[in-house]
């Protein structure tokens, strides 16, 4: 109901097509896709920080350690780079998920496009693909590094590489899911 007609004063003498209303309707449609596309800015910035580090990471910064640095300058430079990275992927996923989430759930689940539901499926394999990351052969690689274990170090960051491949492969499905799959 136009919120103009609940005033009982106005209500008599109201008309649908009545200035007040049409502004009114008018400024929440303007906020509403405002706040739309403030969520699908940050969900992109986080999207791009993301996906953006890791094709940095395989093809530019690991090529160049392998080509011009020997153990241990090479494992020192890798989780140094990585120590500064990693708390920039939590913080996109927490961003991804939130505007992720409430961009879902504007539309509804049940209506959501299945290259969305695809989206969300593939984001969630690529979360939890990161905290074991995270949580195991890089927890492995700072405690070997803390102990100058540099071959041990190597070996951890070593596994994290397929891992990082599998990421950044599912991250361009999930962005061709959303943007082919209606
Ligand atoms: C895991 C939870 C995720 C959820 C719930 C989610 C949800 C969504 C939704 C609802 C949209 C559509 C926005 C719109 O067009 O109004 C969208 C767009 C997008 N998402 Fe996600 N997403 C998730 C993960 C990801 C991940 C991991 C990436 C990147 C690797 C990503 C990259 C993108 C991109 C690039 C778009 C923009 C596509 C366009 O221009 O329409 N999202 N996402």
């Amino acid at each position: 109901m136009c919120p103009v007609k609940l005033l009982p004063h106005v209500a008599r003498t109201h008309r649908n097509d009545c200035s007040i209303c049409v502004y009114l309707i008018k400024w929440l449609i303007l906020q509403e896709k405002l706040m739309n596309a403030l969520l699908v800015f940050l969900h992109l910035v986080a999207a791009v920080t993301w996906m953006g580090g890791m094709g940095f990471i395989l093809f530019a910064m690991r090529p160049a350690a392998f080509a011009t640095l020997q153990a241990p300058a090479r494992p020192q430079l890798i989780l140094s780079s990585l120590q500064r990275f990693f708390p920039l992927v939590w913080i996109s996923i927490a961003a991804i998920l939130i505007s992720g989430l409430i961009l879902m759930l504007q539309v509804g689940f049940a209506h959501a496009p299945i290259g969305w539901h695809v989206m969300f499926g593939i984001g969630l394999v690529m979360m939890a693909v990161f905290a074991h990351i995270f949580f195991a052969p890089y927890r492995r690689a700072r405690r070997a590094a803390a102990a100058q274990d540099w071959p041990a170090v190597g070996q951890s960051l070593e596994k994290m590489h397929p891992l990082v491949v599998l990421n950044f492969t599912l991250g361009w499905i999930a962005i061709a899911a959303v943007l082919f799959w209606h």
